[in-house]
C-alpha cells in the first residue's frame, strides 16, 4: 500500500452541510466553525428571511451550490449581487423547503420559530443528520417528527446546550434506568428583580441576556422562561421522557448545562463555557469531536456553583409547558403560537411584558386539544391559537 493510499484511508470524508437560518445568532456561529476548517466542509445550501447582505457576504465567502432569501421581496438583490457567480438564488418558503431538501448530509435547523418546521422536515424526510436548534419545530411536532426521523433513519442532533448535555451522557441503550431529567436554567435578566418591576421592563431590557448572547426572540423567551418551558415539551419528546420526570433547576452561572440522575442516585452533568460554539461543534463533528474557540472551563476562577428553585409565582411559563404537556395533541403548538405572536408584539412595543404570560395562557385555555395526527392539523391549531392571541393583542393595544 503506498503512503497516498494510506492518507486517503485515513481522512474523514468531507461533510456537505446546509444551514437553514444562516445569517441568526447560531447560524452565524455554525459558520464561525466552518470557515476555521475548510478542509472538512463543503457548504450546499444557506438561508436567511432577509438579512440580504449578510446572507450574500456568506455566499461569497463559502460558496454553496445555492442560496435562498425567504423574503420573496428580496429576490433581485439577492440575485444582483451573486451575478457572475454559480451560485443559485431561490426564495419563499417553498426555496428554503428546497434548500433543506437538496442533497447534503448535514443540516443545521436554526430558523427561529415554528417557521422552520417546513425545511426541518424536509431534511428529515431524506435522512439527513439534523443538528436541531430550533426548538419551536419539536414542541409542534414532536410525535410526528420523531416518527418521521426514525422512518426515514435522520439522527436528531440537539443543539439547544440542555439538550446537547442531556443528549451526551443520556445512557440510550437503557433508557428504564434514567429516573429524571434535569435542565438548568440561566434565570433570565430579571430572575433577581421583583414582579412588579418586570411589569414595566422593556423589548430592550428584557433582551439583555445575563451569560447567552442569541437571538431577539430566545432571549425574551429566557426573560419569561417561556425558553425553559418550550425546552421541558422538547425534552419530553426527544428523549421519551414523561413530564413528571422532568424537573428545571435555576444555574445562574451556566456552566453546568444539564443533567441526567439514574435509579442508582449517580447523576452525570455536561459542564462547559456558556459558548453555544460547544455543542453547535458536537453536532458538526459528530460522531468525532472538533476543536472549538470557545474559552475553556476555568471552574477555580467561577469559585461558585449556585442553584434554586425556579420561582412558580414570578415565572408561571413552567406551568404553561405542564399544562400543554398533559393535554397533548394540539395543545404544545397552540402554547407555542401563542407565545411567538405574544413575543412580536412586545418586540413591536405593542403589549408589556407581563401581557406575554396573559396571551400564552388565555389562548392555551381557549383552544381546543385535537389529536396530532397530520400536519393539516397542526397548520390548523397554529393558526387558530395565532388569530387568539393577534385578537388578545389588538385588545391590549
Ligand atoms: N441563539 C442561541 O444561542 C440559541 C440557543 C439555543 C437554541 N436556539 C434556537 O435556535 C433557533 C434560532 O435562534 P437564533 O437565536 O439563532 O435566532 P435569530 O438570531 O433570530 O436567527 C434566526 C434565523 O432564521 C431566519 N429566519 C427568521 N424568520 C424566518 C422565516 N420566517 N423564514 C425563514 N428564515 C427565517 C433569520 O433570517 P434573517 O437574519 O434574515 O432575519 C435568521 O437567519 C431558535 O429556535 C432558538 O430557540 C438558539
Amino acid at each position: 500500500m503506498t503512503q497516498a493510499t494510506i492518507k486517503i484511508k485515513t481522512q474523514s470524508p468531507r461533510k456537505r452541510v446546509t444551514m437553514l437560518g444562516s445569517t441568526g445568532s447560531v447560524g452565524t456561529q455554525t459558520i464561525d466553525l466552518i470557515v476555521r476548517h475548510p478542509e472538512k466542509y463543503d457548504v450546499v445550501a444557506l438561508t436567511a428571511q432577509k438579512n440580504v447582505k449578510l446572507l450574500v457576504e456568506q455566499a461569497l465567502l463559502l460558496k454553496p451550490e445555492m442560496v435562498v432569501i425567504a423574503d420573496a421581496i428580496k429576490y433581485t438583490e439577492v440575485k444582483e449581487a451573486l451575478a457572475g457567480t454559480n451560485i443559485a438564488v431561490a426564495s419563499g418558503a417553498a426555496g428554503v423547503v428546497e434548500a433543506a431538501s437538496a442533497d447534503s448530509d448535514w443540516v443545521m435547523s436554526a430558523i427561529v420559530g415554528s417557521a422552520g418546521l417546513p425545511g426541518t422536515l424536509a431534511a428529515a424526510k431524506r435522512g439527513a443528520t439534523i443538528a436541531f436548534a430550533n426548538k419551536e419545530t419539536l414542541v409542534c411536532a414532536g410525535p410526528l417528527m420523531m416518527k418521521l426521523c426514525a422512518e426515514a433513519g435522520s439522527h436528531l442532533l440537539p443543539v439547544d446546550s440542555e439538550h446537547n448535555a442531556i443528549w451526551q451522557v443520556f445512557d440510550f441503550e437503557h433508557p428504564e434506568s434514567i429516573a429524571r431529567l434535569i435542565l438548568t436554567a440561566s434565570g433570565g435578566p430579571f430572575r433577581t428583580i421583583t414582579r412588579e418591576a418586570m411589569a414595566t421592563m422593556t423589548p430592550e431590557q428584557a433582551i439583555k441576556h445575563p451569560v447567552w448572547s442569541m437571538g431577539a426572540k430566545i432571549s425574551i423567551d429566557s426573560a419569561t422562561l417561556m425558553n425553559k418551558a418550550l425546552e421541558v415539551i422538547e425534552a419530553h419528546f426527544l428523549f421519551h421522557m414523561s413530564p413528571e420526570k422532568i424537573d428545571v433547576i435555576v444555574h445562574p452561572q451556566s456552566v453546568i448545562h444539564s443533567m441526567v440522575e439514574y435509579e442508582d442516585g449517580s447523576v452525570l452533568a455536561q459542564m462547559g463555557t456558556p459558548d453555544m460554539r460547544i455543542p453547535i461543534a458536537h453536532t458538526l463533528a459528530w460522531p468525532e469531536r472538533m476543536a472549538t474557540p470557545a474559552p475553556k472551563l476555568d471552574l477555580a476562577k467561577i469559585g461558585q456553583l449556585t442553584f434554586e428553585e425556579p420561582d412558580p409565582v414570578k415565572f408561571p411559563a413552567l406551568r404553561f409547558a405542564r399544562e400543554a404537556m398533559h393535554k397533548g395533541g394540539t395543545a404544545p403548538a397552540v402554547l407555542n403560537a401563542a407565545n411567538e405572536v405574544a413575543v412580536q408584539a412586545f418586540l413591536d412595543k405593542k403589549i408589556k411584558f407581563l401581557d406575554i404570560e396573559r396571551i400564552n395562557e388565555k389562548t392555551l385555555q381557549s383552544q381546543p386539544v385535537v389529536m396530532l395526527t397530520d400536519l393539516d392539523v397542526l397548520a390548523d391549531a397554529d393558526m387558530a391559537a395565532r388569530r387568539f392571541a393577534e385578537e388578545m393583542v389588538s385588545q391590549i393595544s
